[in-house]
């Protein structure tokens, strides 16, 4: 039976900044999604979503067969920025061409995803679909609606443990969040293109760590933080989270779309002492896992 999967994402950095064309580096992480066709499980991605995209597909790629169900299971935490719809969108795209069309390329794949991401989100980069769709670690620029460029980076030696930290289940869809950046950008655009411009730099400091030593990786982490802090896309709450980790001796950033009502997604945490994250997550009762960056994007199961 075919059965396609795909990976979920963190941030780095460059969220947000990536929508106006500024920089953003990705990784694929080593939890995914996986699709077949067969009876429904519950999954909690909106099923609105999953008719919608299915819809798209059938319609562009001339898919006749209308009596498929799906199964889809899944490991990914959704809403959370960790990259589930995105994942999801890669994982259906791959699925349709590979049994409908016979086809395994990663660009139409993807081009596809990007097309349902869009049904989701609005006015999304087409990062999160495409580190999803390529893996590795994915240095990713939007160019135009219909332009995008990436190229996969290697990191030159192994990374720090990064640590996920559930700060909460945001109350917005990324695509309010995303319009709520725009509405701050038509307001204030020279503030905002400043905070864009410091964030490129701090995504270029990521690049260079992942090229030669990771000792600046805290620095670059609370730097984003204190960026995404001034964008408005974190709660006080997560703040207040992000404060007590800091004084452990820790770093942690919101990678995604954030959140500001109540929790603001999954936070990408380090510590030389991995240890202490756990417990503090444990202590504050927030779940917490560990992940490996950079695994393998779609493909068959
Ligand atoms: C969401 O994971 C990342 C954002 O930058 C939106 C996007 O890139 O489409 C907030």
């Amino acid at each position: 039976m075919l059965k396609v999967s795909a990976p979920g994402k963190i941030i780095l950095s460059g969220e947000h900044a990536v929508v106006y064309g500024k920089p953003a580096l990705l990784a694929s992480v080593d939890r995914r999604i996986v699709v077949s066709f067969g009876n429904s499980d519950n999954f909690s991605e909106g099923q609105d979503f999953i008719y919608k995209a299915v819809n798209l597909l059938r319609k562009n790629l001339q898919v006749k067969d209308v009596n498929s169900s799906l199964k889809i299971v899944s490991d990914i935490p959704v809403g959370s920025g960790m990259g589930s719809s995105a994942a999801l969108s890669v994982a259906l795209s791959a699925l349709f061409y590979k049994k409908y069309k016979k086809v395994w390329d990663l660009n139409l794949i993807n081009d596809m995803a990007y097309q349902i991401e869009r049904i989701q989100h609005g006015n999304p980069s087409g990062g999160d679909n495409t580190v999803s769709c390529f893996g590795g670690f994915l240095w990713f620029r939007k160019k135009s609606k219909r332009k995008m460029l990436f190229t996969q980076v290697k990191p030159t030696k192994k990374l720090p443990k990064i640590i996920i930290i559930q700060s909460g289940k945001p109350r917005e869809t990324t695509r309010e969040m995303v319009a709520q950046i725009r509405d701050f950008y038509v307001h204030h655009r020279r503030e905002v293109e400043k905070i864009f411009n410091n964030l490129e730099s701090v995504t270029k400091g990521f690049l260079k760590c992942l090229d030669a030593d990771f000792s600046d990786i805290s620095i670059l982490i609370n730097e984003n933080e204190h960026l995404l802090e001034a964008l408005g896309v974190v709660s006080d709450k997560t703040r207040f989270l992000i404060r007590k980790i800091k004084k452990l001796g820790g770093a942690a950033k919101v990678s995604g779309a954030g959140g500001i009502k109540d929790g603001s997604g999954i936070l990408i945490a380090y510590h030389k002492e991995p240890e202490k994250l756990f417990l503090f997550a444990k202590s504050n009762k927030l779940d917490s896992f560990s992940v490996i960056l950079g695994g393998k994007g779609v493909k068959i199961e």
